[in-house]
């Protein structure tokens, strides 16, 4: 009894950490998630999230070229915030801008990175390629019939335990909505949609930041989060137009079990 107490306390952990290393290593970006919404755009967008300072290798770009994307969209968590060295994220932005344009919207790694590292910051900032686009509480166009938007929130959204109270929050982020077009909103932090619908009438809203929920079981889905207080958004497509995505890189503790890195592939 004692012997088989043992075993299932040694070898289910081990089994738990090799499958977790499988996924993470060996299919990093070979998960593509496709998605068909109905915006009439003839638009296919590739989103990216949570990355985390890593850059693509040589085989990560032809899937990627493959998927023959229109733009990218990096709806944040691009770099760590606690990683000065930002080099392998440029370096990813710049491969990603030489097959198509990237919109690239605030997750909270840039906020604090911005914070603590702001020479840095602006240097990154300056680094760019001229068709990667910082959507920071901005917008522009997309297309001829859509407008894209980025919302960066503020750090102390971000703080763990109950939901920052967004009913005060401020609603008018963006200026000159243009009327008769169709508005795609990259926002990091999931868990705030009602302030997005509060800030923006938006036809799609695109989301990272929760990686999955970092562990899923069968039928439960995702089981680690760092706040209570919502209905979490975690993965997939969510009132049919909230797509949040379990993100493409992980960072600290590089968690994933039964949920690997994906990439997002939209036809909109
Ligand atoms: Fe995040």
């Amino acid at each position: 009894m004692i012997m088989k107490i043992y075993y299932l306390l040694t070898i289910i952990p081990a089994l738990l950490m090799v499958y977790t290393a499988y996924e993470i290593f060996e299919f990093r970006f070979r998960k593509y998630v496709h998605y068909k919404l109905d915006l009439g755009l003839g638009i296919r967008a590739c989103l990216i999230t949570d990355l985390h300072n890593k850059s693509f290798t040589k085989r990560d770009l032809r899937l990627l070229a493959a998927e023959k994307p229109d733009c990218f969209f990096m709806a944040g968590d691009l770099l760590i915030s606690k990683e000065k060295d930002y080099k392998r994220g440029l370096e990813a932005v710049r491969q990603l801008c030489a097959l198509a344009p990237v919109y690239f919207s605030l997750g909270n790694h840039e906020l604090k990175y911005r914070k603590y590292y702001s020479d840095q910051w602006e240097a990154f900032i300056k680094a760019l390629p001229g068709n990667c686009y910082v959507l920071d509480n901005s917008h522009r166009k997309l297309g001829e019939g859509a407008e894209i938007f980025g919302i960066s929130l503020r750090l102390e959204h971000y703080k763990k335990g109950k939901l920052y109270d967004m009913s005060k929050e401020d609603t008018d982020v963006f200026k000159d909505i243009p009327a008769g077009k169709k508005k795609i909103l990259l926002a990091h932090d999931p868990d705030f949609y009602e302030y997005y619908d509060r800030v923006l009438d938006a036809d799609l809203i695109v989301s990272g930041h929760l990686h999955g929920g970092f562990v899923r079981l069968p039928f439960i889905g995702g089981l680690v989060f760092s706040r209570y207080g919502v209905k979490h958004r975690v993965k997939g497509i969510y009132a049919g137009k909230h797509l949040v995505s379990s993100g493409a890189g992980e960072h600290l503790m590089p968690l994933r079990v039964f949920n690997r890195c994906e990439i997002d592939i939209i036809d909109l």
